[in-house]
C-alpha cells in the first residue's frame, strides 16, 4: 500500500517535492483522485502509464494552478478563454492546441498535437499544483480498466509502493470524472461526457454541442475505449428489479436495492455514489450487478456513459 497522509500543508509540501523528485502522488480533485507525475519529466510519465499497467499510451491530462501557467503551454482561441472563464477551476479539460516550446513531456500528448488541460477546483489539489510549481500529468488513480476512485480507500487497493504518496482528503464531491471538450477546432466537441454538462456548454456558447460517439474501431479520444470502469461483475443495466443472486444498484424510490445511488432521484448525489457503490458491491457473494435505469440528461449522461463502458464486453 502507498504512504497514507492526510492532506494538509506539511505533506502538500513533502509531495510536492516528492513530485519535483520525478515521483508518483495521488491526490483527490473535485472528480475523482489522480495519480499525478511532473508532466515536463519523461520519466516520471512514464511511471504512470507502468503503475497503471495502461495497454498502451493514452494522452493523459495536464493539471495547472491558474490560466498563466496554461497560457504558457497551449493555445487558447476566444471560444477556450470564454469556457475557461466560465467552468475553470472546475471539472472540465479542455483539449487544446500544443505550442511548440510547451516544455512538457511528449508522453502527455501520446504523439498528438494537443494536450488536455484542466484547473481543478479542489483546494488541496491546487495548493499542491503551486506548491510543486510544475504541471502534474494526473490520470485516474486506478489500474488500467478499474473502476476510477473516489477514495483514498480505493486509490490505496489498487497500488503499492511504486506510489510515493496518497494525500486523502475524503470522498470526492463531484465523483465522475471530468469532461473533456475539443476545442482544437473550429466546432467544441465532448470527448468525454463528465462533471460540467452538455446543458451547461450549450447554456454557455447558445447552441447544442456536438458530443462524440464511443467507436471501438476508431475512438476520436484514445482513450474512449468502450470496455472501462469494468468490475469483477457483470453489470446488467435498465434492471426494473435484481435477478436471483444479482445486488440492484437503485435510482429513486426502491425497497428492492442493495444499495441505491439516490433515493430521491438526484443526479448530483448519484454521480457522487457511483464509483464508490459499484466498489461495494463488487462481492463475489453477488453473481452480478443490476442497475436501474438513469435518465439521459445532465449529470445522467456522465453516469449513463461509464455504465455503459462497465457493462461492455470485456478485452
Ligand atoms: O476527472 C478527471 O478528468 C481525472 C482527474 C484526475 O483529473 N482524470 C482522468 O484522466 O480521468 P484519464 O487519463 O483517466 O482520462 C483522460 C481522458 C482520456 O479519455 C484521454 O483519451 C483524454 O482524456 N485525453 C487526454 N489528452 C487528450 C488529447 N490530447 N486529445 C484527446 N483526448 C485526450
Ligand atoms: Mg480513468
Amino acid at each position: 500500500m502507498p504512504s497514507t497522509s492526510p492532506l494538509n500543508d506539511n505533506f502538500i509540501e513533502i509531495a510536492a517535492s516528492a513530485l519535483r523528485a520525478g515521483n508518483l502522488v495521488a491526490f483527490p480533485t473535485e472528480t475523482v483522485y489522480g495519480l499525478g507525475a511532473d508532466a515536463t519529466n519523461d520519466t516520471a510519465v512514464a511511471k504512470i502509464f507502468e503503475a497503471k499497467g495502461r495497454p498502451k499510451f493514452n494522452p493523459l491530462i495536464v493539471h495547472f494552478p491558474d490560466m498563466d501557467s496554461v497560457e504558457k503551454v497551449a493555445e487558447l482561441s476566444p471560444l477556450a478563454n470564454k469556457l475557461a472563464a466560465l467552468f475553470w477551476p472546475g471539472p472540465i479539460s479542455f483539449v487544446l492546441p500544443r505550442k511548440a516550446d510547451a516544455g512538457l513531456s511528449l508522453l502527455v500528448s501520446a504523439g498528438l498535437p494537443s494536450i488536455a488541460a484542466r484547473i481543478p477546483a479542489h483546494e488541496g489539489a491546487r495548493k499542491l499544483l503551486q506548491t510543486a510549481g510544475i504541471p502534474i500529468a494526473a490520470p485516474s488513480a486506478n489500474r488500467s480498466g478499474r473502476i476510477s476512485p473516489t477514495t483514498a480507500a480505493h486509490v490505496a487497493a489498487d497500488f503499492g509502493e511504486e506510489v510515493a504518496y496518497l494525500l486523502d482528503n475524503g470522498p470526492c464531491a463531484v465523483g465522475v470524472e471530468s469532461t473533456v471538450i475539443d476545442l482544437t477546432e473550429t466546432k467544441p466537441v465532448v470527448l468525454r461526457p463528465g462533471g460540467i454538462t452538455a446543458e451547461q456548454i450549450e447554456a454557455a456558447i447558445g447552441h447544442p454541442v456536438d458530443v462524440a460517439s464511443v467507436n471501438e474501431e476508431n475512438p476520436k479520444s484514445p482513450g474512449m475505449l468502450l470496455s472501462h470502469y469494468a468490475p469483477q461483475l457483470p453489470i446488467r443495466l435498465n434492471a426494473s428489479a435484481a435477478k436471483d443472486g444479482e445486488a440492484l444498484l437503485g435510482f429513486g424510490p426502491s425497497s428492492a436495492a442493495a444499495m441505491n445511488l439516490s433515493v430521491r432521484g438526484d443526479l448530483v448525489e448519484a454521480a457522487a455514489n457511483l464509483f464508490a457503490y459499484l466498489h461495494d458491491l463488487d462481492d463475489p457473494k453477488w453473481s452480478g450487478i443490476a442497475i436501474s435505469p438513469i435518465p439521459e440528461q445532465g449529470l445522467g449522461c456522465a453516469i449513463n456513459d461509464r455504465l455503459r463502458r462497465a457493462a461492455a464486453p470485456r478485452p
